[in-house]
């Protein structure tokens, strides 16, 4: 691989290291809300759980769903708790209480360091109410919503800036589905009303659900000849798995989310010039990781509950290999993708497990996440990678070894994230960095294991937890470094 200085590609977006909480399983109760753990603060939050949030430094967290918000009525979260109703949940089959609502989140998210990324329901409501909900986070006061906020406590508009116009409305599974034509024009019309409200927010469209959607990329050319003037961003979601336990297949999906990403570009740039416009589109990958494991278990659980267990998928050492290559293709995306939320954040496909007034502990995803969300703020670099590659059932030409590089000029580190596809020898990387005089190696952590299958639990939380590894050097300008045989690798170096 060679970087130089001059060859940059982009400024990293923080919001590319988000995240997400919607009401639904575990997330909420029992996950960041437990009123009864001893760790709970005093509106019922587990501390616990929120200094590890903190520790993975996200900076958006996306709220409140995700398919609960299509049948969402954000007025019965609001006021005191104990005249707020309990209602059925159509999306996930469950008993929502509303104790926790968008005041008490805006409240959580202050205590983990985050922002909040509201969505509003334009599944069973329209216009007037995403219009509501706006004036009554973002209005000063003076008017019934805003002076509604303030009477419950809430004197401080809650200025929340980047806002989510419906989720997955293509899919037939939503909640208030609609065509192309119907959300477009429905999302348009309500852009144009919360800006109205607050022209300071930046708004997200529903792109596709995933791109095996018959109507994806119709979807977003259709959705985007509506909105395109009156949105900053286009949504993409994605989620992988090992069905067939075909393990190169498995490694190699980051190739599928580079190829969607690249779709949605050309989408968007064909409306920019179908318009004769001068804006470009920039993309909210606002759901993705890996989601599989839980799928069975789901179908056994029993409706109606408050909190059920619901998409607990346990992530083994390969998961995080393969979250570890879609966080270096987000990144290799940093010119376009300025939003990502890795989906979701606690109990539900998450890298952060509780046991309701219990234990908390670390998924294996987690640390992949935690370095690139650490590290992999400053400049993404273009980098020339030569890597050997192989052919799979699903792919052909992946590269061995999956890298990028991000340049924080202000710490003065170049930092190398590289992924290992490799499952019987390790790479020997070397790295061209003379343009970078004087470059040294700070570390070289790794994720490796040799039990692909090996989960963290309760009882073991960290069975699978970075090391550092001796013998990265550069000499002569060029950065040597043996990345183990699939591994998961971290490469600081002081520049
Ligand atoms: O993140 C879980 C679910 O996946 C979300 O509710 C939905 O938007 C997507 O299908």
């Amino acid at each position: 691989m060679t970087i130089d200085p001059q060859y940059q590609l982009a400024d990293v977006d923080s919001r590319l290291f988000g995240s997400f909480i919607e009401h639904l399983g575990r997330a909420v109760y029992g996950g960041i809300y437990d009123p009864g753990h001893p760790s709970a603060d005093e509106l019922g939050f587990r501390r616990d759980v929120l200094a590890l949030v903190r520790d993975l430094q996200v900076p958006i967290v996306r709220y409140p769903g995700g398919n609960f918000v299509s049948g969402y009525r954000w007025e019965d979260g609001v006021g005191p708790i104990e005249s707020r109703p309990a209602q059925l949940d159509l999306a996930w089959r469950s008993l929502e209480p509303n104790r926790i609502g968008l005041n008490e989140f805006v409240e959580w998210s202050k205590r983990a360091g985050a922002e909040v990324m509201m969505a509003v329901n334009l599944g069973t409501r329209g216009i007037e109410e995403a219009k509501q909900m706006v004036e009554y986070c973002n209005h000063p006061g003076g008017s019934y919503w805003s002076d509604l906020r303030r009477s419950h406590g809430h004197v401080d508009a809650h200025r929340i800036k980047v806002w989510c116009l419906g989720n997955e409305m293509d899919g037939p599974w939503q909640i208030g589905h609609k065509t192309a034509d119907e959300y477009g024009r429905t999302a348009v019309e309500a852009a144009k009303l919360m800006k109205w409200v607050d022209p300071t927010i930046e708004l997200v469209a529903c792109g596709s659900s995933n791109s095996q959607m018959p109507t994806f990329p119709e979807w977003e050319r259709i959705v985007l000849e509506h909105t395109y003037d009156h949105v900053e961003y286009i949504s993409m979601h994605s989620y992988y798995g090992n069905r067939h336990n075909d393990l190169p297949s498995y490694l190699a999906q980051s190739l599928d989310m580079d190829h969607f990403i690249r779709s949605v570009i050309a989408a968007c740039d064909y409306v920019k010039a179908k318009k004769r416009s001068r804006k470009t589109m920039s993309i909210s990958f606002d759901e993705w990781n890996v989601w599989f494991h839980s799928n069975d278990a789901d179908k056994q659980v029993e409706p109606w509950q408050v909190g059920p267990p619901l998409l607990e998928d346990v992530y083994t050492f390969e998961d995080a290999l393969v979250v570890g290559c879609l966080l270096i293709t987000l990144l290799r995306h940093a010119d376009r993708v300025k939003i990502a939320c890795l989906a979701q954040l606690v109990n539900v496909i998450a890298p952060i497990m509780t046991e309701n007034g219990g234990a908390s502990w670390k998924q294996t995803i987690y640390y992949p996440f935690l370095h690139a969300s650490r590290y992999g703020r400053g400049t993404v670099m273009h980098t020339a990678l030569q890597s050997p590659k192989y052919d799979c059932k699903e792919f052909t030409d992946v590269p061995y070894v999956e890298s990028v590089a991000v340049w924080n000029q202000e710490a003065g580190e170049l930092t190398i994230f590289a992924v290992n596809r490799d499952q019987h020898e390790h790479a020997l990387f070397e790295c061209n960095v003379r343009g970078f005089a004087g470059a040294s190696v700070i570390e070289h952590t790794v994720l490796a294991h040799p039990d692909l299958k090996v989960v963290n639990t309760k009882e073991h939380p960290e069975e699978v937890a970075p090391t550092q590894l001796q013998g990265a050097a550069v000499d002569a300008g060029v950065l040597s470094v043996q990345l183990p045989k699939l591994s998961w690798n971290v490469i600081r170096l002081r520049v």
